[in-house]
């Protein structure tokens, strides 16, 4: 009888779904009084796991994937006081303790304790040694500071579907947005129309923005833009982007950008087909007007041992910052700190401000299609992907 089917990662382009214990709330020998144990109600597959599919960002064989988590309590800790079993909580993608210097000044994403090697943890990465959500079960520590909690069970369990981006797409892409200072009336260009650019999209809108135009290589991505009633600039098309965005609005720049690519980023029209990691970022870097603020939620890292690119192998790229560096940019990166987020985008969800069913474009799947899930999402699939791993949610 299974117990614990868990996506596990074997090695590039290789997973496995194997059935686990149950996880105990014990983290390296200690246990963990401030944790408590999930039931995974849904789990997403993410545009930062597909870095760990294509070898781009190495963690240990075994190692259960996945970061996007919405579950039921099942077990708590002795120290844990805000949460009972039986709570349907959604888990904020960094793993943060609320005790550190960071923490306590709202930057959960670059907690100081959960990872010895850098300031930064989040589950099935190997940022801490936190193991993934894509299961049945899983181990969430700091309960109290980390889970937002849904105000009703019933409510939180029809309304699934969308509730499930507040782990990580929605608040991601908004905090871009934040991050680009979007605001009522503003022109917003976002790079990329993956789950993340998407739910960017959408935040911008909720922030009233005027005008959202989405760039991709990605023609099947932009069509669901569209579709949902946003501007798109097709990346692939030898029009540059300036000229495209000049179109759209009369003029070939915007006041705001968002980076939701990062570092797998492709080249524009000739270039479509090649890997060129900086292009997201040096073509944000020029259609943003003097003045304007660019938010960069798209991975980039410290070390990238499977570029091509013999500097981008040690996370240097070749960026246009001396004619961004005159036009007075702001540029916000960094890990999304989700949990400073959930509570209003979640009331944004329930109270119908939000359409994210048109963006997200989601599909949900059982646990053992999550292996064939990545493959299709790798492939360049417009479609987000949410396991299911217990049968709990509505179809
Ligand atoms: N900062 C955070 O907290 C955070 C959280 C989640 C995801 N991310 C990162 O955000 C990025 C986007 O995530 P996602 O899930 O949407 O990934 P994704 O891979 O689904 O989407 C990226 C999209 O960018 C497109 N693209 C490639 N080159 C481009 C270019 N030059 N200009 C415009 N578009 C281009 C691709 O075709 C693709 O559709 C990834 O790097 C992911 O790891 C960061
Ligand atoms: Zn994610
Ligand atoms: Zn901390």
């Amino acid at each position: 009888m299974s117990t614990n089917l868990s996506v596990t990662y074997s090695g590039t382009r290789e997973l496995e779904v194997v059935d686990l214990p149950v996880p105990k709330r014990e983290f390296r020998g200690k246990t963990l009084e401030h944790a408590v144990i999930l039931k995974v109600i849904a789990t997403n597959i993410c545009g930062s796991d597909q870095h760990i599919y294509h070898g781009r960002f190495d963690v240990p064989k075994g190692t259960v994937l996945g970061h996007e988590i919405t579950g039921e309590v099942v077990e708590i800790g002795r120290d844990v006081e805000m949460m009972e079993v039986g709570d349907i909580v959604s888990v904020p993608f960094n793993v943060s303790c609320g005790k550190c210097r960071n923490c306590k000044t709202l930057h959960p994403e670059i907690c100081e304790t959960v990872n010895e090697a850098a300031p930064i943890g989040a589950y099935g990465f190997d940022l801490g040694g936190w193991q993934g959500g894509q299961s049945q079960f899983c181990l969430v520590p700091y309960a109290d500071f980390a889970l937002l909690k849904f105000p009703d069970r019933d409510q939180a369990l029809d309304r699934m579907l969308e509730l499930t981006y507040l782990t990580d797409n929605l608040p991601t892409g908004f905090h871009g947005c934040v991050s680009a200072q979007v605001k009522p009336g503003s022109t917003v260009y976002i790079a990329g129309a993956g789950p993340v650019g998407r739910a960017a999209a959408a935040g911008a809108r909720l922030l009233g923005a005027a005008c959202v135009i989405i760039g991709d290589q990605n023609k099947e991505r932009l069509k669901v833009m569209e579709k949902a009633g946003y501007e798109t600039a097709d990346l692939s098309s030898s029009v540059p982007l300036a000229d495209q965005i000049d179109a759209i609005l009369g003029i070939p720049e915007v006041d705001c950008g968002v980076d939701a690519v990062g570092y797998e980023a492709h080249g524009l029209g000739e270039f479509s087909d090649k890997e060129v990691p900086e292009a997201a970022l040096n073509s944000i870097l020029e259609v943003v007007r003097a003045g304007g603020a660019i938010g960069i939620p798209g991975i980039y890292v410290g070390s990238d041992p499977g570029s091509k690119h013999p500097r981008a192998k040690d996370g240097v790229l070749d960026l246009a910052i001396g004619k961004a560096w005159t036009k007075s940019l702001t540029l916000v990166t960094g890990m999304a700190p989700v949990r400073n987020y959930s509570r209003e985008l979640m009331q944004a969800i329930l109270w119908n401000r939000i359409d994210l069913p048109a963006v997200m474009n989601t599909e949900v799947i059982p646990i053992e299609q999550g292996p064939d899930a990545y493959a299709k999402y790798s492939a360049g699939s417009a479609k987000k992907f949410v396991i299911d791993p217990n049968g709990m949610l509505k179809k």
